[in-house]
């Protein structure tokens, strides 16, 4: 074997030639910071942003472009969501709320709620799993906030997360329900009006955009009244005296008031692309199928994920996860392995860390069939 074989999607993805290019165009020919310009060329810029958050908001079912704000990624839109619902100024403080999330989570899903039960008194519950580690909508507990990740970044199945929502609202309509679709995005279409979530996030380097960008959709971006980030780009205007100490901010609407700062141009710029590849080239999952069989078969390897998932995650006998990868790589095979940013599931599964190989759509049924051998061969 001597080429890499990528299996590490789920990590991050492959960049497609189209969102390169996109991105080396604009940057040699015709760069310029966004919302801040006048001139034809800044102009322009503000065009590709606001085609590229349309073009977000259609991708993933949003009502208006308004609902998408543009992030860092994932991470950055779960820990801004609690300081966004933990408003003290609109009475929205999660002071002696009862927050839901789950073992299925990934640590930026839910330990931003776990550190805030550190530092105010909120309780926080778990969302009830079936036998095969799905998220259980039978016997929810009532929650005022409520976490959900759509995919495993382990066990990479599916959750109904419009059963879920609805199943939660049932116990308290004014639940705020957050979903976590960052492995998701990459393996089907979303529909956040189908979810009838409040909010959402994803980042696009799992979908072949760059690194740095994320979405957070916002339902009713009107209801949160004060902005978690401050800077250029989201204040309206400043009433009043300075000299009497008697002024006031006026923040400007969604979603620049959620945008401080310059944003991540080039990445946007480029998403687009990645969006139409993704589209197009989901995974081919009959990979995932395949490796679930032939793996399967070698007594050393205990797969924890089920045949029709998106990922394969396992362990092997005898042998530290951390060892087996590295010997994977030294064969240029590149897996994730550990506990993921997942230590929930792994300690749900009594296990420390697990083996993982996710394909993107330039992976193929020969890399597999190289990939059985190799891990056959390593494990004899
Ligand atoms: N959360 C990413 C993963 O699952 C980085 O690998």
């Amino acid at each position: 074997m001597n080429k890499i074989i990528y299996l590490d999607s789920a990590a991050s993805a492959l960049k497609p030639e189209s969102v390169i290019k996109t991105e080396m165009d604009f940057l040699r020919d015709s760069y310029a910071n966004a919302g801040r310009g006048v001139c034809a060329r800044a102009l322009a810029v503000d065009d590709k942003i606001a085609n590229a958050r349309k073009k977000v908001a259609d991708f993933i079912g949003a009502k208006s472009p308004e609902q998408i704000v543009f992030t860092s990624g994932t991470t950055d839109g779960m820990n801004r969501i609690l300081r966004i619902i933990n408003d003290p100024v609109c009475d929205d403080s999660l002071k002696n709320k009862t927050i839901m999330v789950s073992d299925l989570d990934h640590h930026s899903a839910r330990l931003p709620f776990e550190v805030l039960r550190n530092s105010i008194a909120c309780k926080i519950v778990l969302c009830p799993l079936d036998s095969q580690y799905n998220l259980a909508d039978a016997d929810l507990p009532k929650s005022d906030v409520f976490v959900i990740t759509a995919m495993s970044n382990v066990l990479g199945m599916p959750q109904d997360v419009a059963t879920l929502i609805s199943a939660a609202r049932k116990k308290n309509p004014d639940v705020i329900t957050i979903v976590d679709a960052a492995q998701f995005v990459v393996h089907k279409k979303i529909d956040v009006q189908k979810w009838n979530c409040d909010f959402m996030c994803f980042s696009a380097h799992k979908i072949g955009g760059d690194t740095g960008l994320g979405v957070m959709y916002i339902k009713n971006p009107d209801r949160w009244i004060s902005p978690d980030k401050f800077g250029g780009g989201m204040v309206a205007g400043i009433t009043g005296n300075a000299v009497n100490n008697n002024y006031s901010f006026q923040w400007e609407n969604a979603p620049s008031k959620f945008e401080a700062g310059t944003l991540p141009i080039t990445q946007i710029i480029g998403f687009p692309a990645a969006i139409d590849y993704i589209e197009k080239n989901r995974p081919n999952l009959e990979l995932i199928k395949y490796l679930h069989d032939e793996l399967s078969k070698n007594k050393k390897i205990k797969i924890i994920t089920e045949r029709d998932a998106t990922l394969c995650t396992f362990v092997v006998e005898g042998m530290h996860v951390l060892d087996f990868g590295a010997m994977l790589g030294v064969y240029g095979v590149c897996v994730r392995v550990g506990n993921m940013c997942a230590t929930w599931v792994h300690k749900l599964l009594g296990i420390q860390g697990s083996i993982r190989i996710s394909v993107g759509p330039w992976n193929t049924m020969d890399e597999m069939h190289q990939v059985v051998d190799l891990i056959n061969n390593i494990l004899k």
